[in-house]
Formats: C-alpha cells, sequence, structure tokens
C-alpha cells in the first residue's frame, strides 16, 4: 500500500463533501488546498516488454502498427500496456512514434486531468449555488447533497481511470498548472473524451447495455457469420477458422471480440490511446463479472438528468470475462485504418459500426476498403452517416446521402448484396433525458 497526496484541488470545494477527504462539509472552506492522503494498492510492474506477437493467420498491417495487444491467450505479456515500451521504439527510429508520443502524452494528460477537471465543474456549480439568495435556496435544499454524491462517483470513476492508466504505463505523476498554455488547453479539449471513454466502457462491455449493443452489433456478427458458411460452402474458403475480419474503429474491442469468440481470425484497429488503453485494461485486466469494477459514467451530467438516481446510476462492468476467449488470432493494434492497411486482397471481411463517419473523406475509405478485400470478400457496414466533422470549421469533411454511399461503393468495385434501414443506438446515445434512437445503413457488399 502506498498513500499519494489527492491530486484534486479542493479550493472551492465549500458545500460539497468531498468523499474522502477529512474536509467537513458543514464548514465552509473556501480556498483551502485539500489536504486529503488516499491509499492505492501495490505498483502494477511497468517494464513489460513490448511484445508484437507474430499472427499465423492473420494478414499483417503493411505499415509498423503502433502497438498491439497480443492475442488473447497470451494478454499478459501484451503491449500497449506500456508507455515506457514506446519511448524506446521512438529511441530506435521507428516510423510512427513522434505521433504515437505525442497521442500517448495527450491520453495520459486527458487521464490524469480527469478528477481534477470533473470536479471542478461541482465546484463552479456549488458556488453558484452558494451566490443565490438564501430564500432561494430553501427551494432546492438538496442540491449540495446531490452535487456531492455525484463529486463522489466521479471520485470513484477517477479511481478506476487510475487503474486504467497504470495498466497503460501511465504513472508519471502530473501538474496541470505546470502545462503551459497550448497543452494545458488541449488536455481540455481532449478531457470529453474520457467522459465518452466511460459511456464506451458502458456501451461495449455492460450487461445494462446488452439490448443497444446488440441492436449495433448482432446484424453485423449474424452477416459474418453467413459470409463465413458461403465461403466455405462455395469452395472458396477452406474452412470456418480461416475466414478473416478487419474491424476498423474497433473502440473498446468488444464486436472485435465477438467476431473472434465465433473463431474467426479479426484483427481490430483503434486509433484512439484512450480507447486502447480502456480495451487494454478491460481485455488484460483483472476484473470479471464475478469481481466486476463499478463505474458511474452518468455523474457528468448535471444537465438533462431526471433525478440524482440516474446521474449517480451505477454500472459494473465487465458482463463478460474477455480472457475466456480461446483464440489465438484475435488482436488489436494502435495505429490510423488508412496509414495501416492498404495490401490488396487481404481480407476475407471488413467489419465496421459507426467508423466511415468518422473520417474526413468516407470516399477514401469505401476505396480502401474494396482495396483490401479479397475477391468475393465482403465489406459489412453499420452507421448512421452522422458525420464526425459536419460541424468542424477546421477539418474537412466529405459528406454523402445514403444514396450517395451507394454509388461510392459500386464504383468503389463492390456490389451491394443487401441494404436495410435499422433503428438503433448510436455508441454515444446515452441515460437520463437523452436517449436518442436513429435509423441507420446497414449494408453488405461483396468486392466484385
Ligand atoms: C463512433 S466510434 C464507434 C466505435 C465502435 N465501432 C462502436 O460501434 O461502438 C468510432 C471509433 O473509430 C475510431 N477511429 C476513428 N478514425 C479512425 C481511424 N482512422 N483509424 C482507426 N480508428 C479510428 C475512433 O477513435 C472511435 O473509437
Amino acid at each position: 500500500m502506498t498513500v499519494r497526496p489527492c491530486t484534486c484541488s479542493a479550493s472551492l470545494r465549500s458545500t460539497i463533501h468531498h468523499p474522502h477527504c477529512s474536509i467537513d462539509p458543514a464548514q465552509s472552506v473556501p480556498f483551502t488546498r485539500c489536504t486529503h492522503q488516499f491509499a492505492t494498492g501495490p505498483p502494477v510492474d511497468l517494464l513489460r516488454q513490448l511484445h508484437l506477437p507474430h499472427h499465423r493467420n492473420l494478414p499483417r498491417p503493411v505499415a509498423t502498427p503502433r502497438c498491439e495487444f497480443a492475442p488473447v491467450s497470451h494478454l499478459r505479456d501484451s503491449l500497449s500496456q506500456s508507455a515506457t515500451a514506446m519511448t524506446n521504439l521512438a529511441s530506435e527510429g521507428d516510423q510512427h512514434p513522434p505521433l504515437d508520443l505525442a497521442r500517448i502524452t495527450r491520453a495520459w494528460r486527458a487521464f490524469r486531468a480527469y478528477r481534477r477537471l470533473s470536479l471542478q465543474v461541482f465546484d463552479s456549480q456549488a458556488l453558484a449555488f452558494e451566490h443565490l439568495p438564501e430564500d432561494a435556496k430553501t427551494l432546492i435544499p438538496d442540491v449540495p447533497i446531490r452535487l456531492s454524491h455525484a463529486a463522489e462517483a466521479i471520485e470513484h470513476n477517477a479511481d478506476v481511470i487510475e487503474r486504467i492508466a497504470a495498466l497503460a504505463g501511465i504513472t508519471k505523476p502530473f501538474q496541470l498548472d505546470a502545462l503551459d498554455p497550448d497543452d494545458l488547453a488541449q488536455t481540455v479539449a481532449d478531457f470529453p473524451d474520457v467522459v465518452d471513454g466511460l459511456i464506451a466502457i458502458t456501451r461495449d462491455w455492460s450487461a445494462v447495455s446488452e439490448k443497444d449493443r446488440s441492436l449495433s452489433y448482432d446484424h453485423i456478427l449474424r452477416a459474418i457469420e453467413k459470409a463465413a458458411d458461403e465461403a466455405v460452402s462455395a469452395g472458396t474458403l477452406e474452412s470456418r477458422d480461416t475466414f478473416s475480419v478487419l474491424v476498423p474503429g474497433a473502440s473498446l474491442g468488444r464486436l472485435a471480440w465477438e467476431i473472434a469468440n465465433r473463431g474467426f481470425v479479426v484483427q481490430g484497429v483503434e486509433s484512439s490511446y484512450l480507447q486502447l488503453f480502456m480495451c487494454n485494461y478491460i481485455m488484460n485486466g483483472s476484473a470479471t463479472p464475478e469481481a466486476p469494477l463499478h463505474l458511474y459514467p452518468y455523474a457528468h451530467h448535471t444537465g438533462m438528468a431526471p433525478s440524482v438516481n440516474d446521474q449517480c446510476k451505477e454500472v459494473e462492468f465487465p458482463d463478460t470475462n474477455p480472457r475466456q476467449l480461446q483464440n489465438p488470432n484475435f488482436s488489436m493494434v494502435a495505429g490510423e485504418f488508412l496509414e495501416l492497411y492498404n495490401k490488396e486482397d487481404a481480407w476475407d471481411c471488413v467489419a465496421t459500426c459507426f467508423f466511415v463517419e468518422n473520417s474526413h473523406s468516407i470516399v477514401s475509405y469505401v476505396r480502401r476498403i474494396a482495396t483490401i478485400l479479397k475477391s468475393g470478400g465482403v465489406w459489412i457496414n453499420h452507421g448512421s452517416l452522422d458525420f464526425r466533422f459536419d460541424d468542424s470549421e477546421t477539418e474537412p469533411s466529405v459528406e454523402v446521402t445514403a444514396e450517395e454511399l451507394e454509388l461510392v461503393i459500386q464504383r468503389a468495385g463492390m456490389r451491394i448484396i443487401r441494404k436495410e434501414m435499422l433503428i438503433c443506438k448510436p455508441p454515444f446515445a446515452v441515460s437520463g433525458m437523452i436517449n436518442e434512437e436513429y435509423k441507420s445503413i446497414f449494408t453488405v457488399a461483396t468486392r466484385i
């Protein structure tokens, strides 16, 4: 057990009960520093060696992946667990690490800033409450208690995030105040991605999201099984377990894991280190359905929360033990889809779920998917055409209608064999008063 100082700033925490602190919530303590110390478990061994496993049946990415999780049978040795290993790679002249290091550093800062940036929101709400006239306060006397509950939930989330960060090798001390203005602005801009990551954990690895998840993933999984069975029946594939599937935008890995759990050869690729580190924790950490971790993913939703119970709803994860998978041909790769995959005729299937909308140019993604598919291979896509950069003033965004997308698919050399409109929940539809449903597009196309 080690004891270290609390990283929070309690300077404004006058009405919020900081759950672990010695500060009495009844006393007003403006502009004092939190003196709380809290205990953590033994430090994780962070210096595990980077391990790039060789997957016998797996088409290799053409460029060096930034890092790669080992197949599940070797998860304990897997890479991506150590930013230190990345630093070593950088000094060995790998072509990607400068960008990697910048991204890892950003992820590290965002993780480490989570506790303080989150609590600041509650601090300022508490301050706003304090400034109300006394007679107005009596109308909503429970607000400080609700904010305290939410702050407690945030503290708990921050402890989980620290465990995720520790398994990723992110243990370096961090001073938000010491960042230069640009880095500080970047960290504040990246902070919502950590919050989204908590929602992504809930979506991919909690029982409460099982229904929403299956609305997105089940059609894809069934289409993959059908395509593999048909390829075997047609004699174009020797056996089902050699059917190779690439999952770009794999996020926390559940879809890729489900495909691997059905016995296929699978590689997930994800560009966000925040998501990869969370995925790493779920795949390589010790939480199981019998000994789950708890999160409060909606604690941040200070607006559009029907009640304190909704805001502080507890979610358990994981709902299944990812380490029980017996498939050596499953891996996760860190990096950009377009950078890593351009080998022609490499994959039997590319499965994408809310991914192609994340590009600056959906056309480039569709063309690349067509290139890397084997002749007769299938692209299975579920998406919303809700383009990520549609309201960006600085990022280009090529946007198409569903009809135009069909034309792109055909002109890229694929034939659409199935198209449907589905109703689904997009990845970041959340509880509370936001409970969006989308009409989504499900398409299966074969490479001619
Ligand atoms: C909207 S999320 C969808 C995640 C997941 N497929 C799902 O349905 O829950 C899109 C994911 O794609 C990742 N991503 C975006 N562009 C990428 C790229 N060029 N290469 C790899 N991953 C990318 C994002 O980081 C994000 O995790």
